[in-house]
């Protein structure tokens, strides 16, 4: 039987009642961690950790936008399982707007989300690593929106940018305690974050992104974003810290064709 590379291990997944978060729930549990996976969708979120294993995995209702209810994730989390080494905060939300239209309402919200809510994770699974002594991996999910314009609407890029910002700041912090802290960026998937707002199908979707990038493989999956955030809590990354993991399939590595280039 392969390793288990998150054997003994306790995790905490935020957005975890579908997509990319439930991916890694799975992954993570498949890997000999315990698991507490959080999200607002409390049906889905208690039907996902039922699916897991009762032993093995707990729904927690935690709103990332409320710092005192992240607190209370981590204690919930370490009182259940008695530790706290891996934090994968990957809750998420998007909105549509043009710039000079854009309601501040709502860019504040999807910042509430998207990047405080990263920065209350952060802070407080450092708080109960540093307590404990854990040389704990905290991940963000960021985004190709993360480190380019264009690839996401506007209040997205601008919070996606700030968590890559929080990850290469909190590296240096938490680096002295042996904390790591990463981040993974994945480019369009078809799911329900990706679709909702865009009114095409799943196959729509990634026939468009298939064809966007440049690794022809099909198209991108949740499991895919989960296997490199799987890599970045085990040990295997022991010294990989500060680190943007982009899962784009090079596409913000080759950017746009010029043209004739298909002539090559
Ligand atoms: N799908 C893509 O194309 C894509 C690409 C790049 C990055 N991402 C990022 O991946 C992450 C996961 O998104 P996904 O694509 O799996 O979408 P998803 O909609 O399947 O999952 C996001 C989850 O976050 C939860 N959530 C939203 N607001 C919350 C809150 N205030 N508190 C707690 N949970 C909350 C939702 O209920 C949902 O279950 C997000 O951070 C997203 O920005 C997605």
């Amino acid at each position: 039987m392969a390793k288990l590379r998150l054997e003994g291990k306790v995790a905490i997944i935020t957005g975890a009642a579908s997509g990319i978060g439930e991916a890694a729930a799975r992954l993570f549990a498949e890997h000999g961690a315990r698991v507490v996976i959080t999200d607002i969708q409390d049906e889905l979120g208690a039907a996902v950790a039922a699916s897991i294993g009762a032993d093995r995995c707990k729904y927690y209702r935690c709103d990332v936008r409320d710092e005192q209810q992240v607190s209370y994730l981590v204690d919930f989390t370490v009182a259940t399982f008695g530790r706290l080494d891996v934090m994968y905060s990957n809750a998420g939300i998007i909105c549509r707007g043009s710039l000079l239209q854009m309601n501040l309402e709502d860019f504040d919200n999807v910042v509430a989300v998207n990047t405080r809510g990263c920065v209350a994770a952060v802070k407080h699974a450092g708080r109960a690593m540093a307590a404990a002594g854990t040389r704990g991996s905290i991940i963000c999910t960021a985004s190709v929106a993360a480190t380019v314009g264009g690839m996401g609407l506007h209040a997205y890029t601008v919070s996606k940018h700030a968590v890559l910002g929080l990850v290469r700041s909190a590296a240096g912090e938490l680096g002295h305690l042996g904390i790591r802290v990463n981040c993974v960026s994945p480019a369009g998937m078809a799911t329900p974050l990706a679709l909702g707002f865009s009114g095409r199908t799943a196959e729509q979707a990634e026939a468009e992104w298939e064809a966007m990038s440049a690794l022809k493989r099909g198209a991108m999956k949740a499991g895919d974003v989960s296997a490199a955030a799987l890599f970045l809590a085990s040990d295997e990354a022991a010294f990989v810290s500060g680190h943007n993991l982009v899962v784009d399939g090079a596409m913000t590595a080759i950017g746009p064709k010029p043209p004739g280039f298909d002539l090559q």
